[in-house]
């Protein structure tokens, strides 16, 4: 696979978005050492000191439909979940695309896409992890929020080692999806190291706060929930919290 380092970028989601429109290569890694301008999902910023943590963005190009972006996102938490689990640190996947550890977090996923109605151009899978960073490394806003491995571990960790972890996890997970259409082991992971699955939950639905209870996610990649009346429905997006 191709890999693009950099050592300072505003975002390797720009990046990546900026090589796919022009090259579209699957499987194109772009990785930087500092982002200037790193995002965060609902339009918010993703602070990316300078060698603290691992910024990196992945370019696919699968023959699925917009609607199937779910599942890439879903393989992508599995991947790194898995990735990090090798390295001797068990964390937990709080759906749709977080990583926690100790109810706080220390890795989000951004997916982008480029694409009309009923057909995909690419996909940017965004990966940020907080692998070196200490306390004072983090904005005072997330400190509560936010937390990096070395922080839970005591030790710093190898990031070429864990990037190596990931995209293996990454490529075998994803060829699941793509070639044999299975997504079962991506899930299997996703459930089994669940923050919320057999949780009570508070979600933001359609502008509204919500309770129900998260039981499973779903082949396609949402998040299954029962409501207090005993009915079950399906989120593909959203904002879920632990209750309680
Ligand atoms: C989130 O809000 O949880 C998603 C954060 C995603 C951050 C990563 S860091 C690498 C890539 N480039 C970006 O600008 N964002 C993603």
């Amino acid at each position: 696979r191709e890999i693009f380092y950099f050592d300072t970028l505003d975002s390797t989601n720009l990046k990546a978005k900026e090589l796919a429109a022009n090259e579209q290569k699957e499987g194109t890694v772009v990785i930087a050492e500092e982002q200037t301008n790193g995002r965060g999902r609902l339009g918010r910023s993703w602070s990316s000191p300078k060698k603290k943590g691992i910024w990196m963005s992945i370019i696919l190009t699968p023959e699925i439909e917009p609607t199937d972006a779910a599942k890439v996102t879903q393989v992508a938490a599995a991947a790194v979940w898995k990735g990090i689990n090798e390295v001797g640190v068990k964390t937990q996947i709080k759906w749709p695309n977080d990583i926690v550890l100790n109810g706080k977090k220390v890795c989000g996923v951004l997916t982008e896409m480029s694409g009309e109605l009923n057909r995909l151009n690419y996909l940017v899978v965004g990966i940020g992890i907080n692998a070196n960073m200490s306390d004072e490394d983090f904005p005072e806003e997330i400190r509560g929020l936010a937390t990096s491995l070395k922080i839970e571990l005591n030790k710093e960790v190898e990031r070429k080692e864990l990037i190596g972890r990931i995209l293996n996890n990454f490529e075998e997970l994803y060829e699941e999806l793509i070639h044999n259409n299975s997504i079962d082991k991506s899930i299997k992971i996703c459930v089994e190291n669940s923050a919320l699955i057999g949780k009570d939950v508070r979600l933001i639905l359609k502008g509204k706060e919500e309770e129900a209870k998260a039981i499973d996610i779903s082949k396609e990649g949402e998040l299954i929930i029962q409501d207090k009346n005993g009915d079950i429905s399906k989120i593909i997006s959203g904002e879920v919290s632990v209750r309680g």
